[in-house]
């Protein structure tokens, strides 16, 4: 690591979705991005060598810019799926092949520096309690990602409890994310109204399990916040997640710098 590194405190954070995969140089002091972010098409079907392909893809555009951080830094990665001990547990919205794999082994090897994988909602958690919406909050924080599946952050006291599948709670018989997702309002075509219904349901349930400080609502659908927050009536306070479309490379690089110790 060199001198530079050490001041500016730069990682590189790549977030992987089914839609686009988007990485940046973050800035860890000030949880924001160093220059622009790159975005390419997620490969169709999703399996892992294209997507490697696309991931090495944008970190050599990152390299070639003069803030990137030196080659042997690591690098952070979000994927939409259970990650545990560097392996990947589950696809909901993605190709199935990445159930069982060694997830953290495959991007070490395939762009030769280290890597750690995060579930990508819980990415958008930490950068949220870190340098967002749920800064300085007590207490328990539940980030949730409204997007093509509903993703979770559980976070107390400033800690992720890791890979916090709230998506997948069963709701009156349907798996919640089928319902609730912001896909699922646009597959079903369906109004801000009929769709508060549903944000109620689901919130309400979960405010029942937990009992949150906070709720925070991440994913793209958080831009259209005015539509359905004023709607829902909780006891809990619930607010739109402020990093937007960049928690997930922030946290991604929060996470692996915290873990090598470049970052406290
Ligand atoms: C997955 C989660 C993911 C979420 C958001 C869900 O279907 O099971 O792991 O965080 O979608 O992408």
């Amino acid at each position: 690591m060199s001198k530079s590194d050490k001041k500016h405190n730069h990682l590189i954070g790549i977030d992987i979705g089914g839609t686009g995969i988007k990485g940046g140089i973050v800035d860890l002091k000030k949880g924001k991005l160093v220059g622009d972010r790159v975005r390419i098409d997620t490969p169709q079907p999703a399996a892992p060598e294209p997507v490697a392909g696309v991931v090495a893809q944008i970190v050599e555009e990152l390299n070639s810019r003069d803030d990137a951080p030196s080659k042997d830094l690591p690098i952070g990665i979000t994927f939409p799926g259970i990650i545990q001990h560097g392996v990947c547990h589950s696809a909901a919205n993605v190709d199935k092949s990445w159930i069982d794999f060694e997830i953290d082994k495959f991007f070490t090897e395939h762009l030769d520096r280290p890597v750690e994988v995060i579930n990508d909602a819980d990415a958008a958690g930490l950068a949220e309690v870190r340098y967002g919406a749920g800064k300085g909050v007590d207490g328990t924080v539940l980030v949730i990602t409204l997007g093509t599946g509903i993703g979770s952050a559980f976070v107390f006291n400033g800690q992720l409890v890791p890979n916090a599948e709230l998506g997948h709670l069963e709701i009156d018989g349907f798996d919640a994310e089928t319902k609730a997702s912001a896909v699922a309002r646009e597959r079903e075509g369906i109004g801000w109204e009929d769709y508060s219904v549903r944000l109620q349901r689901y919130f309400s349930h979960v405010e029942f399990l937990f009992s949150p400080e906070l709720f925070i609502v991440g994913g793209g659908i958080s831009k259209r916040a005015d539509e359905y927050l004023p709607r829902l009536k909780l006891r809990t306070p619930i607010v739109p997640a402020e990093l937007k479309n960049e928690a997930g490379i922030v946290g991604a690089a929060l996470q692996v710098g915290i873990h090598h110790k470049l970052h406290k």
